[in-house]
């Protein structure tokens, strides 16, 4: 007997190659975590904790406010989440029914196929181009079908690929009926946000996270931006104790760490980045213009990310022969290009 809902009897569970990762030896470029050691302020604040806490249901004091000021909106228009995948969740929970349709742009994330099947949502995928562009105008042709909700990963994980605000814009004024989802988890490392656009238009919500520039993925902290309205029902979503008390003291010490954040950022952006996409250009390799910390590259071979693994470097392979790289620090994609080049020589 099997009782579970029909649309979840329907679902494969999502896998992703995590058990052995945690204690590899060598270099884990394959999920566009950050790179670098915390900082120390942030290692700090985690060893001051008093484990005798734990006792004590957690309580997140003014971390919402501080989070709004970094992000530059308004603290209503704000809610803290157990990492974006939580933010995600809350959306389809508290506005998608069984049946509603949902566009989205193919290939992305694999949670938001998901959460979108949880919920029993009819899922329409429009492809991205085949220069990794976002396809826009069928996009703004499938609007015309209502759907209840459009998912816009900005950058997209895996191209990496990034839509202009002023497209996001275009798709916003023409639909005030559709909700408009951006996932911002890289936003750190592409700077582009539609953050601005939330006082004007009811129907767009945003969600970041600590995971990626930050890295605290393993505490699972992120947050989700929408007009005050949406927080509010969103809020009666959320439990109230969903984020634990260590995570949003992690957050709360690394917003005191912003210009180390940019000192990474800015390392992985301008220097790290063009030397790899640099060093697959000389290769001959073919690869789509990213706007965050990681490549999307057609592989020199088949079984090429297996034998990367075998000399130290786990990368993420995708469908159709690609695989996604992340982008590190300078050193760390220099011994990418170096074992590279040792196996395709
Ligand atoms: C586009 C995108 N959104 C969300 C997430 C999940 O982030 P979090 O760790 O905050 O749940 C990821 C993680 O890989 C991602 O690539």
């Amino acid at each position: 007997m099997n009782f579970a809902l029909e649309q979840i009897r329907r679902m494969r569970t999502y896998n992703p190659p995590i058990e052995q990762r945690a204690k590899f030896e060598g270099l884990r470029l394959d999920f566009n975590e950050r790179l670098a050691p915390l900082p120390a302020k942030v290692i700090d604040a985690i060893r001051n904790f008093d484990p005798q806490r734990f006792m004590v249901y957690p309580s997140y004091g003014d971390l919402v406010v501080k989070i709004a000021k970094y992000a530059q909106v308004d603290a209503d228009s704000l809610m803290i989440t157990n990492g974006s995948d939580q933010g995600m969740e809350l959306i389809f929970r508290t506005f998608v029914s069984t049946g509603d349709k949902v566009l989205i742009p193919s290939p992305s994330f694999a949670m938001f196929y998901q959460v979108a099947q949880v919920q029993g949502a009819e899922i329409i995928k429009s492809k991205y181009k085949s220069d990794g562009n976002f396809p826009f105008d069928e996009v703004m042709e499938l609007l015309k079908q209502k759907p209840k909700l459009v998912i816009i990963c900005n950058p997209n994980n895996p191209t990496g690929t990034l839509l202009s605000l002023e497209k996001i814009e275009t798709i916003l004024k023409t639909t005030s009926e559709t909700l408009i989802y951006v996932d911002e988890a890289y936003f750190e490392f592409s700077r582009v946000t539609a953050a601005d656009l939330i006082k004007k238009y009811q129907n767009l919500f945003i969600t970041r996270t600590f995971s990626k520039a930050f890295g605290l993925a393993a505490l699972r902290i992120g947050y989700l931006m929408s007009c005050r309205a949406n927080i509010d029902e969103m809020l009666k979503v959320r439990g109230p104790y969903d984020i634990n008390q260590i995570a949003k003291v992690a957050a709360d010490a690394s917003l005191k760490t912003l210009p180390e954040l940019k000192q990474y950022c800015d390392e992985v952006m301008k220097e790290s980045k063009p030397f790899t996409e640099e060093f697959l250009r000389e290769k001959g390799v073919e690869f789509f213009p990213s706007g965050a910390n990681f490549i999307y590259f057609n592989e020199p071979f088949a079984g090429f990310s297996a034998e990367l693994e075998g000399n130290g470097i786990l990368i993420r392979p995708q469908a159709d022969g690609y695989a996604r790289v992340t982008i590190g620090k300078l050193s760390q994609m220099q011994r990418f290009a170096e074992i590279f080049n040792q196996i395709t020589s």
